[in-house]
């Protein structure tokens, strides 16, 4: 690796183009005509960051992004840098970037639009990560339900390797070209988890890794790996392009930065809003247009099913990874689901029991069994037709699975189940009696006209 190229001047922070409290910088691109094509990113200043990066050594590289403060992006919030620094010394061999755009958690909707719109800054963010760590060959693992997202992401990579723009400067000399290899996975949740995608990267059945090691020390073909989340990768290029300054001006003391809030459910306008961390839940439904028209909020989750339930409460909770764990949930993938009070809470879990249900890849008996069993008991319960002692046996089996499941999948069941009893007991004990259909009228909730 080449360290002893100048360190160039961090770059003066420019001000952010959107007013208010919207902060787009990977979003900035989505509504350009073409937005997805090299020509697009470049004439909106793209492969700036990469020209600095390539003035800088692979360790300055690690520690600006260190000093960014740039969290992952998936779900944890690990700091990026961090991870970067925990590949071992170079030996020779290869050392690889996998890029995480499987994104299958409910709600969850970021990744695939940027992938979408604006593929550039994913294969930006990717050259320059690879030239950081030493690597020449990355991966995207992208979900295989979008094959009109994978074709453009081929697109993509295919316009910056023929622009010439992966040619040199990447390997563990500094002087490789960097080879982008995009793969479709076969539609598994599990295959998310960084440990089982890389199983189904190598070939294999998707299943879960005992850990450690880590990828950072035996990953993608028990080399040393980095493994992202497209959104993670995808800020890079601007933290280059305009600054650690400019970034860290962005969010809260240790969330700092921006990064996408998808909103999806019951409010006017849902969609994506890049904003910094720290923006609040009534800040963001005031974006999205409010509550849909004559109705209240009565829940939502700040980062997907699997975190749980806040209520109106909550809505003044600064959303950044310490706030909201504070308030006793997750900020996970930022997939911000708002129901209003139309909505029966146990349908809502019950559809999600069933996802995780389908999704459990079987590997370990607390999430196999446990999943099976609650889904049962959710299908009765949502039927009117729950026994006596359903919830306090669901809150049981739940309580079980969390906490003694091999990965995080088995968590991410359980949660629903035990946040929504422990918000809407009433509703459960309900169900041993009144299907939910008749306590909420299921046309009620329904958003599109031929669904009343
Ligand atoms: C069941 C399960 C599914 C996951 N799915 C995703 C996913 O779709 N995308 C993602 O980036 N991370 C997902 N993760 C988290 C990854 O294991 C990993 O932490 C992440 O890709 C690291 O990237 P980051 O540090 O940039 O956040 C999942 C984790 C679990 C347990
Ligand atoms: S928790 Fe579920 S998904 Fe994870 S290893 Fe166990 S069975 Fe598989």
């Amino acid at each position: 690796m080449s360290a002893d190229k100048p360190t160039a001047p961090e770059p003066e922070a420019p001000a952010l183009s959107a007013p208010g409290r919207l902060t787009p910088v990977v979003t900035d691109l989505w509504d350009v005509e073409d937005s997805w094509t090299l020509a697009a990113y470049r004439e909106h200043g793209g492969y700036e960051g990469l020209a600095r990066a390539k003035t800088l050594s692979p360790d300055e590289l690690v520690a600006l992004v260190k000093d960014s403060g740039l969290r992952g992006r998936g779900g944890a919030g690990f700091p990026a840098g961090l991870k970067w620094s925990f590949l071992p010394p170079a030996d020779g061999g290869p050392r690889y970037l996998v890029v995480n755009a499987d994104e299958s958690e409910p709600g969850t909707c970021k990744d695939i639009p940027t992938i979408l719109s604006n593929p550039q800054a994913l294969v930006e963010g990717i050259a320059i990560t690879s030239r950081a760590i030493g690597c020449d060959h990355a991966f995207v693992y992208l979900r295989g339900e979008v094959p009109h997202v994978y074709r453009r992401l081929l697109h993509a990579v295919r316009e910056a390797t023929e622009a010439g723009l992966l040619d040199t400067g990447f390997g563990l000399d500094g002087d490789q070209p960097l080879r982008i290899t995009a793969h479709a996975g076969a539609g598994a949740y599990i295959c998310g988890e960084e440990t089982a995608l890389l199983d189904s990267l190598e070939g294999r059945r998707g299943h879960p890794r005992l850990k450690p090691p880590f990828p950072a020390v035996a990953g993608l073909y028990a080399r040393p790996t980095v493994v992202n989340n497209v959104e993670t990768i995808a800020q890079v290029p601007a933290i280059l392009a305009r600054g650690v300054q400019w970034y860290a001006s962005m969010g809260t003391e240790r969330s700092k930065g921006h990064g996408i809030f998808s909103l999806s459910g019951h409010v006017s306008r849902p969609g994506q809003f890049e904003a910094p961390f720290g923006i609040t839940m009534r800040e963001l439904i005031d974006l999205a247009g409010g509550i849909r028209p004559g109705h209240r909020l009565k829940f939502w989750v700040p980062g997907g099913s699997s975190t749980p339930i806040f209520g109106p409460e909550e809505l003044d909770v600064p959303l950044d990874y310490e706030s909201v764990a504070g308030a006793g949930s997750m900020l996970g993938t930022r997939a911000l689901q708002v129901f209003d009070e139309t909505v029966s809470v146990v349908r809502v879990v019950a559809r999600w029991t069933e996802f995780y249900q389908h999704e459990s890849c079987g590997k370990c008996t607390p999430c196999r069994e446990g999943t099976y069993w609650m889904r049962q008991i959710m299908a009765r319960l949502e039927q009117g037709r729950g026994l006596p002692g359903d919830v306090d046996k669901l809150e049981d089996i739940a309580s079980n699975i969390a906490g003694r499941s091999f990965c995080a999948l088995g968590d991410a069941a359980a949660t629903p189940v035990l946040s929504g009893i422990a918000r809407f007991r009433s509703e459960f004990e309900a169900g041993c009696t009144t299907p939910a259909r008749e306590l909420f009228p299921y046309a009620a909730s329904a958003l599109v006209e031929s669904a009343r």
